[in-house]
């Protein structure tokens, strides 16, 4: 009887039970989870599945989301550290920049954090598009692709830990060198600019920042759907529920 359980033993029957859900569960990985460890033409590796189901919903070894997920309820159970982000928004702030790029700052790289790594920018772009205004969108775009390029009227410069990363030699696509020059002469360089000063590489693992500071900024310029990021129809809507459920079998 659950009322006789106390807290632990409710624990443990919640993991028992979730344990119990994944051996009658059969869980297969996108192919872009592993392109590369294998090759994506490969015949997939299927382990025997008579008598499982495919996971079409949530995966039991995830927190489930709340049924309207807001932007906080991905940072708190789907992003990984927002560390970086929390504290160049605060740097932001104390810069005395504009709130759009203060939250452009607190959005920059959501999808290294939580989605797909190769293209973030883009990728965080479309992914808050709808929500917010063009000028945020562009900002985080091209964030990622003005990061190569410095810009000594700002005191920007090509960052030592990508020498690091890359190599001295390395330089950027041809793609990444258009997209540059188009950021270039647009009317909203600066505030993607803005958005690489702030964007702090070297942060502090002692400095904690909450999410909370930041809840008027979100609330003034992230336009939350009622329904919940995921179930509101949007152009990007499709991808909240892929970080929501990542292993869905369709
Ligand atoms: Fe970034
Ligand atoms: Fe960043």
């Amino acid at each position: 009887m659950m009322s006789a359980m106390n807290s632990l033993q409710r624990a443990e029957a919640a993991d028992h039970a979730a344990i119990e859900e994944l051996e009658r569960l059969v869980i297969v990985k996108s192919t872009i989870y592993t392109s590369g460890e294998r090759d994506p033409r490969d015949p997939p590796e299927r382990q025997p599945d008579q008598g499982k189901l495919y996971l079409m919903g949530h995966d039991p070894r995830l927190p489930r989301m709340p049924e309207r997920p807001t932007l906080f309820d991905f940072y708190r159970y789907r992003f990984g550290s927002a560390a970086h982000m929390l504290q160049s928004a605060r740097l932001a702030q104390k810069n005395g920049v504009d709130e759009k790029i203060v939250l452009a700052c607190l959005l920059h790289d959501i999808a290294t954090s939580g989605f797909i790594r190769a293209d973030h920018g883009y990728w965080a772009a479309q992914l808050v598009e709808p929500y917010v205004d063009e000028e945020v969108a562009f900002a985080i775009r091209y964030h990622q692709v003005l990061r190569f390029y410095p810009d000594e009227s700002v005191g920007y410069r090509y960052p030592d830990s990508y020498v690091r990363l890359f190599g001295p030699d390395f330089r950027p696509e041809p793609y990444l060198e258009r997209a540059y020059r188009h950021a270039r002469g647009h009317k909203w360089y600066m505030s993607a600019r803005l958005l690489t000063v702030n964007d702090l590489y070297s942060f502090d693992p002692n400095v904690r920042v909450e999410l909370e500071e930041f809840t008027d900024v979100v609330g003034r310029h992230f336009h939350q759907p009622a329904e919940g990021l995921g179930f509101d129809a949007s152009p990007s809507a499709h991808m909240w529920r892929t970080i929501n459920w990542p292993t869905r079998y369709l």
